[in-house]
């Protein structure tokens, strides 16, 4: 069993909206161990999971090496998002997300436009809030962590603040608000006004999300009168977002430091997942991740999107990195013959890295 986090506990989003900064967005396919880590070394407010389903968690065969849940050694800080529809297997998934994979704080998923389990979960709750309230309260009840939601303006139409107000009254301790309907999927622009509606009538802290891929632009957001504002696409490829507005430091790293932090992304990717089913340590899904490090070199575009080992990756990024190792190669003062650089090596270091 996995210890809870000392940083978690009841009071967990109050303490940490007390700092400047802004929060990881969830994003399946996105933000797993490796992308928490570089986002919450930047500081980032706190970061949230992938969402898991409470159904898997509690009657499938996920287990506590669920990869979507397992924190990377010493994860704090980390939110773990469920999404379902049954108060009952909520509860359940609840505290079984708390003895696995020490959570901060457990947030039900509202926002999520395709149905991906029996039952009407994700945005499907915006069509039934009711439900949601119910599940709310199951899930408070299954443990002293704080609960919360994160919503999107409607299914079709923008009820969100009649929702959130639900939310509230049925014990969240804080909503996150994507500006859309979920018809909308990812179209159009994130409604701000709709958001700042929201912060304006709950009691509880509100998350903004939507559309933020500068510092400036959070900055702005704040000014909707959210308690913080959450980042997900803009901080692919970019963790020193969350720097800047930790620090009010806006220097852009230059290619040489972006060229760096890419490759320890890959060194934390295969660290954390090891060998995958066909006994590689693959770095491939992270093909879509790598280019967004170095937007404007185009020329390492091609390589990067065409990388299956950490071995690859290093050799796409060489042209940045003079000098430095190659993962495969021995450190400077290696014993001839001495295997230092075997794989096992490598996830060590990867993960005791700072
Ligand atoms: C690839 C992808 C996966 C996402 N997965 C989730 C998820 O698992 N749970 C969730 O609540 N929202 C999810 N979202 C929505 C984001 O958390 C966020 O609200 C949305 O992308 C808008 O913010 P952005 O413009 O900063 O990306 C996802 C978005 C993307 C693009």
């Amino acid at each position: 069993m996995t210890a809870p986090s000392p940083t978690g506990g009841p009071g967990f989003y109050a303490r940490r909206l007390a700092r400047p900064g802004a929060v990881l967005a969830p994003m399946a396919g996105y933000s797993d161990a490796p992308m928490r880590q570089l986002a919450a070394e930047q500081g980032a407010l706190w970061t949230v999971s992938e969402m898991i389903s409470s159904r898997g968690l509690v009657l499938g065969g996920d287990s506590e090496k669920l990869t979507l849940g397992r924190p990377y050694p010493g994860e704090a800080g980390r939110v773990v998002q469920l999404f379902g529809a049954e108060p009952d297997i909520l509860a359940a998934a609840v505290a079984r997300a708390e003895a696995w994979f020490a959570p901060a704080a457990l947030d039900l998923n509202m926002g999520c436009p395709v149905p991906k389990v029996r039952g009407r979960g994700g945005a499907c709750l915006l069509q039934t809030p009711e439900v949601a309230y119910e599940l709310v309260r199951a899930m408070r009840q299954a443990t002293t962590l704080d609960v919360s939601a994160k919503i999107r303006l409607g299914w079709d139409s923008d009820r969100s603040v009649e929702v959130a107000q639900g939310l509230a009254a049925a014990g969240a301790a804080l909503i996150t608000v994507h500006g859309r309907t979920s018809a909308q999927r990812y179209t159009g622009e994130a409604d701000w006004e709709a958001i700042a509606r929201v912060a304006a009538s709950v009691p509880v802290p509100v998350v903004g999300s939507g559309d933020v891929k500068s510092a400036a632009q959070a900055r702005a957001r704040r000014g909707s009168g959210v308690a913080a504002v959450m980042v997900g696409r803009g901080a692919v490829g970019n963790p020193w977002l969350f720097r800047a507005l930790a620090t009010g430091d806006d220097a852009a790293p230059g290619a040489h430091e972006r060229a760096r932090t890419a490759l320890r992304h890959a060194r934390l990717h295969v660290a954390f997942y090891g060998r995958d089913r066909f006994g590689l340590l693959s770095v491939r899904p992270l093909r879509k991740v790598l280019p967004q490090y170095l937007p404007d070199h185009p020329e390492l575009r091609e390589a990067l999107v065409q990388v299956d080992t950490l071995e690859d990756v290093a050799r796409a990024l060489a042209p940045l990195l003079p000098g430095e190792r190659l993962p495969g190669e021995p450190p400077e003062q290696a014993v001839p013959g001495f295997p230092l650089a075997c794989p096992e090596h490598e996830e060590q270091v990867a993960a005791a890295a700072p």
